[in-house]
């Protein structure tokens, strides 16, 4: 081992820790997990973030999850964890039926909180949750990932300091096809009561976060249209589930202000694999983003010269780029497991400086208004404002 790098590992035993417990261990428990092994090493953080211990209810899975994952230990007792001083931030990486649940328990047993998205099943739930958060006095957040690509924060950054004009257009959609498949096997997300909506909970939240996130707008009124194509799902054993949930949701919205959005998000778009796109139109210019091409921003402008006008593509990898200097050089590209470090160690300099964190549970609250507001808007079929 070279001296220089003895030296950093020494330094970084220094560190006070932040012990993290993180409950479920499936897909986003892989990303979080990852996000809390590498963060130290990519990111001059004034914590070390120790991935402590992850819960889950069967005591063989979470004892392999936790060597796979990187945790330092396991646990099928969520009261036990949360009753140890020593667990700082709790992680909640569960369905989405569970997220006010486990929250609220950490939140009562003080721990600061970040919780996978949507923040809940309704609104009130969220309220709920924001109202415990603020009287405890710790920092949560939302995992809101695509808010911390460098192109997504280059794009807020840019719409922010006036290079587009003013906001007049946002149009975004979500689009994946794994679903397109009436076999595809039935899941916890096909379940109004374990997941609250289909796709428009699981991607119409991104897209709704992405919108306040890179604009700064504010939702006032949807008008939403739902659609489940496939009713009925195989769920093994020659068995089939009722499916109750959206396949697909549009929602038309009014901003204050006057702008307009339309968004749609689908599971059922084939060849569309993670299609999150969002494109922002501005009285100057127009900025879009794709998280297939997560690394580029196209930027339009009308203070280009008119002959030579046109969309450019903008590669954000470069050492002037949000997050792009903790990386590599420029334009040795990053991924998707990347927002989520780039979350992580955001919300450990927020909690180091003691100052906010953004998305936090207000933020996830305005994203559940919406969800809320769009579906009964495509129950009623009319226009809903939101609240
Ligand atoms: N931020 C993102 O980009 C993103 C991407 C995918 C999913 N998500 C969100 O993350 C959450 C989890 O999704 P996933 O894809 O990881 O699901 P998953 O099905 O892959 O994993 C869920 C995990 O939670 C465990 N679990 C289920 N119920 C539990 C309970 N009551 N107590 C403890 N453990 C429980 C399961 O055993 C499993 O380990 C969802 O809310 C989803 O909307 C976010």
């Amino acid at each position: 081992m070279s001296v220089a790098s003895q030296s950093n590992r020494s330094r970084d035993r220094r560190l006070p820790v932040l012990n993290v417990a993180m409950v479920g261990h499936a897909f986003m428990g892989r990303a979080h997990g990852n996000a809390y092994r590498q963060v130290n090493r990519f990111f001059d953080l004034p914590m070390r973030v120790v991935p402590k211990v992850v819960v889950g209810r069967d005591r063989r899975r979470v004892t392999a999850a936790a060597g796979k994952l990187g945790f330092e230990a396991a646990s099928t007792d969520l009261e036990a964890v949360l009753a140890d001083p020593d667990i700082h931030v709790v992680d909640v990486a569960t369905p989405n039926d569970s997220h006010h649940a486990i929250s609220m328990q950490a939140l009562r047993a003080n721990k600061h909180v970040l919780c996978e998205k949507p923040l809940a099943m309704t609104l009130a739930q969220a309220k709920e949750m924001a109202r415990l958060a603020k009287r405890k006095n710790v920092r949560v957040g939302v995992w809101h990932n695509y808010r911390r690509a460098p192109a997504t924060t280059l794009a807020a950054r840019t719409i922010a300091r006036g290079d587009i004009g003013t906001v007049l257009q946002v149009r975004c959609v979500y689009l994946q096809d794994w679903l397109s498949d009436p076999k595809a096997g039935w899941s916890w997300r096909n379940s109004k009561k374990l997941a609250g909506s289909g796709a428009h909970g699981d991607l119409n939240a991104h897209l709704i976060d992405l919108t306040r996130a890179l604009t700064g707008l504010e939702f006032e009124e949807v008008c939403g249209l739902q659609q489940t194509f496939h009713k009925r799902r195989p769920a093994g054993g020659g068995k089939q589930k009722r499916v109750d949930v959206d396949d697909a949701f549009c929602f038309l919205a009014k901003f204050k202000g006057g702008a307009i959005g339309t968004y749609e998000a689908t599971r059922v778009a084939p060849g569309r694999k993670n299609y999150n796109c969002i494109e922002v139109s501005g009285t100057e210019g127009t900025i879009r983003w794709n998280l297939e091409r997560m690394n580029e921003l196209e930027v339009f402008s009308f203070a280009d010269r008119r002959d030579t006008q046109g969309f450019r593509t903008v590669m954000c990898m470069d050492g002037v780029h949000p997050y792009a200097p903790h990386w590599w050089p420029d334009g040795h590209i990053i991924g998707y497991e990347h927002t989520f470090v780039h979350h992580v160690a955001d919300f450990v300099q927020a909690l180091a400086g003691e100052r906010p964190f953004a998305p936090d549970f207000d933020d996830g609250v305005a994203v559940q208004a919406v969800l809320e507001a769009a579906q009964k808007s495509a129950e009623r079929g009319r226009w809903v404002r939101v609240s």
